[in-house]
């Protein structure tokens, strides 16, 4: 999820040691849709098909790691301003987790609510646990950490008890060009729901601090794209 995560490409990069390879974000629906075609207009790569052809093309992705790595899990990152659209694509074959995105900050895509604008949502416990009681396969939840007017810690305990399996925080802190470890510390000390941490994992250093907040596993997006990842995720 930095702009160029397709089946050809993590193909490529699963080998380095992930279990779990996340497609997309994808748009599903026609607000998404609107408002990613607009930020693909000011030069931005976001993956937007037609209504019509994105449960295709996502299911097409899916079979293409398969096919390669049946090992591996396959999430698929998703944004919709309601349930349904997701649940849709929950209900792939073959899918292992559709992700819910609370986290993009592209303001065409706030305008419409969506994104992280979903953490200040009345109904964002509800929206989850549809999903949850209606798709075959698991349920992350990505957020981001540290967004204004938010508790961070009173949004992964609403997404645990919306019954989602994975809670997946960029732990992004402003001002500061690593991870929010105290964060994220403080958030595995306090929930049960399986916790993946993310961001300024590039090299072995903070891949060991990450670990020791008490994160059941990590995801890593700019250091896989610029291909200087300097380790093996199989070593943590
Ligand atoms: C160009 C670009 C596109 C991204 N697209 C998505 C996305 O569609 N969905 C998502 O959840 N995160 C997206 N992200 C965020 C990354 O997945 C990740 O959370 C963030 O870059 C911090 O992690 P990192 O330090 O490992 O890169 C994107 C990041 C970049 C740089």
């Amino acid at each position: 999820m930095a702009g160029i995560t397709d089946a050809k490409f993590l193909n490529k990069v699963i080998p380095f040691g992930f279990n779990v390879a996340t497609l997309g974000g994808y748009s599903l629906d026609a607000p998404t849709i609107e408002a990613s075609e607009k930020i693909i207009q000011r030069g931005r790569k976001e993956f937007v098909f037609p209504l019509n052809e994105t449960f295709a093309h996502i299911e097409n992705e899916i079979a293409s790691i398969k096919n390669v790595h049946s090992n591996v899990k396959v999430s698929v990152n998703v944004r919709s301003t309601t349930p349904q659209p997701i649940i849709d694509i929950g209900n792939i074959e073959n899918l292992d987790i559709v992700e819910i995105n609370c986290h993009c900050r592209q303001e065409e895509i706030l305008n419409i609510g969506c994104g992280q604008e979903m953490l200040k949502r009345p109904d964002l416990g509800d929206f989850i646990s549809q999903v949850v009681d209606n798709v075959a396969c698991e349920v992350s939840v990505k957020i981001r950490a540290n967004v204004d007017g938010i508790d961070t810690l009173k949004i992964a305990r609403l997404i645990e008890q919306a019954g989602a399996d994975y809670l997946h925080i960029d732990a992004m802190k402003k001002g500061v060009f690593d991870a929010d470890y105290n964060l994220l510390e403080n958030i595995c000390n306090n929930v049960q729901i399986k916790v993946i941490g993310n961001n300024s994992v590039n090299n072995e250093a903070n891949a060991q601090k990450m670990i020791e907040t008490g994160v059941n596993g990590f995801s890593i997006a700019r250091g896989v794209i610029s291909g200087n990842l300097g380790f093996n995720i199989s070593d943590f």
